[in-house]
């Protein structure tokens, strides 16, 4: 009978389940049901437009690319119709055979034709060579309805909620579903961050609110919630965050600005990121990137090789539209591991980079469960077909193995770095489990390689790229580049591909410098192994001699630059009160000698440094930086000051001698086969050491 009564009950809850569900269904069938509408009519033109913003197909019904387009535009439609609701734009279209009238005043001079309308009229065309698909379509669509300039032809509603204490608590206890940006304001009772706050000592309050909108609206795409606390009522919880100055309400004499803080879902330590006070601007960019990077890296999505082999292969351009555009270069950090032997103190690790990851521009991490010393490999190769495909005539070159073998020796689990358009990546040169568990050591060698591909420089980031890592990256190159001529900028990523392959050739040579540098000492070090041999001295001390070298045994290394003459002084008359007598033209490259305070604009003969030919500025690249390598005879300088100073000759003489001896181990490791199994019981008797103490030593390690 109880079982019955029971059943009875059960079926009654699922009863009234299902015709709840069957009331909720109804209107999202009736939404995804909706239909493709028919193209808009000259007649209804005015009317549509005049609500919010459309991207608009015109089209023929008779031309090949039309018919090609329509069932793309149909899908966009499809996708895209939800998101457009909130954000007030719509894909349309419009038959210009139908409404011929129409597309005459509009000037339509081919089909098809995709044009942005708000309700004034035309504002800009889809860019000609942006590619016609649901993704290229439905980025310009959200990147329009979000760029500032069309907001008010958009009308779009900020999607922030406000949140109690009690809100943000379940947040933190991660109760979210989803990622949380929360903003905090000096203000009692702001319902909707669209509504004007009243605001004391706040003058960034107002324009922060309306980033605050468009940023609501762009995270979406993200799958991160906005929302925000209204300090004078959330007293105890904005100062238990310690954001005291949002909580007073009176007249102080200090101005205060809004705080973010973004909140992770499913975690209840670890997971509340506050956006560096100092750090505060009125950018929507910096808190879109502080979001989605921060929850990026805080998933650490997989990668694939092929992924990271495009990463590798990409062609950078000036170009706004392109995929590859140089201002939006990434860099790619990725955890590889051997899923047989990986252990859960190695990957601790990670979730203490988050943080520090914030501070570099455009990092991102990711996995990988195999190692990535085979796709290094290949992107050697790579760059090698690329040096003899543009030899000009000089001799073919190879990659040696041994030089292959000095740049990738490390220890599973470990971290590869990839630059977007880079085909040399880097392996984490790391000999213990402690080292790869140290998220400070990793830290060190990751910003070591933190530069883009292709710099930009800025009258205010010259100094700190003159400073960077100067005793490793002792050159830069820089193409004078000037964004407002049209033939340039198409030309642009011929250009940077020149100084891409200048700065291979010139890779090529410093790698066979160092090579040869090495041979000459060989004899010499030999001794010192023998020693050790003899010795009887533990493997550990060999690779902790290692350890303490390799941070070292890569230097002379060069940085790629690009200056914009149409953003910037091109007398660069910040530097030192201009040291160039002439302004600075399109297509020049400047070599700087970081190290030594020399600028070079002229080659030996007197003739402006160009970009024409990479083995010519590769060679004078070497006269510069490599001076006893090259052909050429080094040029004439301009003093620029010293920027930095060199390291004192004793350390550099210490360095350099314990460079060499690292490069003889090496080299006897890796011509006998024993290095294989050696390293192989080293990582299994680490292994097994890690289970007992030392992961948890290593753990306390970066905790610190
Ligand atoms: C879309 O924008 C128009 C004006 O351009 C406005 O009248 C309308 O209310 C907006 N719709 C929404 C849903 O915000
Ligand atoms: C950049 O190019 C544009 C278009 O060719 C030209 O008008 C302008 O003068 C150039 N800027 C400089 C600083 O040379």
């Amino acid at each position: 009978m109880s079982r019955l009564l029971n059943s009875n009950f059960l079926l009654q809850i699922i009863i009234a389940f299902l015709s709840i569900s069957l009331v909720r269904s109804n209107p999202i069938e009736s939404f995804t049901n909706e239909e493709f509408p028919e193209p808009i009519t000259g007649s209804d033109f005015k009317k549509e437009t005049s609500k919010g913003l459309h991207v608009i197909d015109f089209f023929s019904p008779y031309c090949s690319h039309c018919k090609k387009l329509e069932p793309i535009w149909k899908e966009t439609w499809e996708t895209f119709r939800e998101e457009g609701d909130r954000l007030n734009i719509t894909f349309s279209r419009i038959d210009c055979v139908e409404s011929g009238d129409l597309c005459n005043e509009e000037s339509i001079e081919y089909y098809p034709t995709i044009r942005l309308y708000g309700p004034d009229g035309a504002i800009k065309n889809y860019p000609p060579d942006g590619k016609r698909t649901l993704e290229g379509l439905i980025k310009f669509a959200r990147k329009e309805a979000l760029d500032p300039a069309n907001l008010e032809s958009s009308h779009i509603k900020s999607q922030s909620e406000m949140l109690t204490d009690t809100d943000f608590i379940s947040l933190l206890a991660g109760k979210g579903s989803k990622p949380y940006l929360v903003s905090f304001w000096p203000t009692e009772n702001m319902e909707s961050t669209d509504n004007q706050g009243e605001f004391v000592d706040c003058a960034q309050c107002t324009p922060f609110q309306r980033i605050w909108r468009i940023l609501s609206n762009k995270l979406i795409a993200n799958k991160i919630n906005t929302g925000h606390i209204n300090c004078l009522k959330s007293t105890v919880l904005c100062e238990e965050l310690g954001f005291n100055d949002l909580v007073g309400s009176e007249i102080n004499s200090r101005e205060r600005n809004p705080r973010v803080a973004l909140v992770l879902p499913g975690k209840i330590s670890n997971n509340l990121f506050v956006f560096p006070e100092n750090k505060f601007d009125i950018d929507l960019s910096i808190f879109e990137d502080f979001a989605v990077r921060t929850v990026h890296n805080n998933n650490i999505p997989d990668i694939s090789t092929l992924e990271l082999l495009n990463i590798m292969k990409k062609e950078m351009d000036f170009k706004e539209t392109g995929e590859s555009h140089v201002e939006d270069q990434k860099i790619h950090a990725v955890f590889s591991y051997d899923p047989e032997t990986v252990v859960p103190e190695d990957m601790d690790i990670l979730e203490y980079l988050i943080e520090p990851f914030q501070e570099i521009p455009n990092l991102y991490l990711y996995k990988v469960d195999k190692s990535l010393i085979d796709l290094t490999k290949i992107g050697y190769e790579d760059m090698y077909t690329i040096i003899n495909d543009n030899n000009e005539d000089e001799s073919t070159k190879e990659m040696n193995p041994n030089v292959f073998a000095l740049n990738t020796i490390t220890q599973f689990p470990t971290f590869f770095l990839f630059r977007d358009g880079d085909r040399i990546s880097h392996v984490f040169p790391g000999y213990s489990s402690t080292e790869v568990r140290n998220a400070d050591t990793i830290m060190r060698w990751i910003r070591t390689f933190s530069k883009p591909l292709y710099s930009e420089v800025t009258p205010s980031n010259f100094q700190s790229l003159m400073e960077f890592h100067t005793d490793i990256f002792s050159t830069m190159v820089m193409i004078v580049t000037n964004s407002s001529d049209s033939k340039f900028v198409e030309d642009s990523s011929k250009i940077l591909k020149k100084l891409n392959i200048a700065g291979y050739k010139y890779e090529h040579e410093r790698m066979e410098k160092m090579f040869k540098d090495l041979s000459q000492e060989r004899e010499d070090k030999n001794d010192y192994l023998q020693f050790l041999r003899d010795d009887d001295a533990p493997s550990s001390t060999i690779f902790q001699a290692m350890r303490l070298i390799v941070p070292h045994i890569n230097n002379l290394r060069l940085m790629l630059s690009f200056y914009d003459i149409s953003k910037f002084d091109e007398n660069m008359s910040w530097l030192n009160g201009g040291i160039f007598k002439e302004p600075l033209n399109e297509g020049d490259v400047i070599v700087f000698d970081k190290a030594g305070g020399r600028v070079f604009k002229f080659d030996a003969s007197g003739n402006a440094i160009d970009i024409d030919s990479p083995s010519n500025l590769k060679n004078i690249l070497l006269s510069v930086a490599i001076p006893e390598e090259a052909e050429l005879e080094t040029p004439e300088y301009i003093a620029m000051g010293r920027i930095s100073t060199k390291l004192n000759s004793t350390v550099n003489n210490i360095l350099r001698n314990a460079v060499y001896l690292f490069i003889v181990l090496v080299c006897i490791l890796s011509l006998s086969r024993s290095k294989l199994f050696y390293r192989k019981y080293k990582t299994m008797k680490n292994y097994k050491s890690k289970r007992n103490t030392v992961g948890l030593l290593g753990k306390k390690d970066f905790q610190d």
